[in-house]
């Protein structure tokens, strides 16, 4: 998948450091040092005002015609029982007041349970600047674990067969290729893999 045109997100950084807490999810990032502070990065649930931004992270992961529309991607976030995780990263530059805290989301994912059986990965996109973090394994770890919990046992997904990062990361996952799907993205030519793991 190729990346588009270059909308730059309002937090620069340059990320030095991670450090996990007990819970697993949030990491302590050091900016670049003309701005030294410190931004953390949780896990949660979707909020309806995330929205224009998640849709704006698709455009910048992936090529027009593979990225979705907000009319699809609005569809899927909508599907009852949609499991839709942002990872968000929030800065402190209050100096230690939550009151002054400014949160940006770095990244999501988006899946669907099917009969309560097996479910899909429908997206999962990380601003390339919040990249080779951990975040889309943070991401990928919590959506499993949601989808265990409404009783899903397998999970799928596809993607494009050039996609070197994701297939590894999936790989890394423990995912495995299932398929090869022509033409699976077709406005490219591009064929997919279809991976796949029990949960
Ligand atoms: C693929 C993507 C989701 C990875 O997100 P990420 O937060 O950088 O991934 P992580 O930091 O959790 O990486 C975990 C592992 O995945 C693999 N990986 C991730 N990016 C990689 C890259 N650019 N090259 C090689 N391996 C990569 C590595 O094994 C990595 O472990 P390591 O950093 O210890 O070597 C991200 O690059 C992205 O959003 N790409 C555009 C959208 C996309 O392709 N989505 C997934 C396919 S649908």
């Amino acid at each position: 998948m190729v990346r588009i045109r270059a909308l730059r997100p309002n937090i620069e950084f340059v990320p030095r450091t991670i450090t996990a807490y007990d819970d697993g999810r949030t990491y302590l990032l050091a900016l670049n040092v003309s701005k030294p502070a410190e931004l953390a990065f949780h896990i949660r649930d979707y909020r309806a005002a995330d929205f224009e931004r998640l849709w704006q992270i698709d455009q910048l992961c992936f090529a027009p015609g593979i990225a979705y529309t907000q009319m699809e991607l609005s569809g899927f976030i909508m599907k009852r029982n949609a499991v839709a995780l942002v990872a968000a990263l929030s800065s402190d530059e209050a100096g230690g007041s939550s009151a002054g805290a400014v949160e940006r989301i770095a990244g999501y994912v988006l899946a669907h349970p099917i009969r309560r059986k097996y479910a899909r990965i429908i997206t999962l996109d990380i601003l390339p600047e919040a990249r080779r973090l951990g975040l889309a394994t943070s991401l990928m770890n919590a959506c499993e674990e949601r989808l265990r919990s409404l009783g899903c046992t397998e999970v799928y997904l596809e993607t494009a067969v050039n996609n070197e990062p994701g297939i590894r990361l999936y790989r890394k996952l423990g995912y495995e290729i299932l398929r090869r799907i022509p033409e699976y993205y077709s406005s490219h030519s591009l064929d997919a893999y279809q991976m796949g793991k029990y949960l």
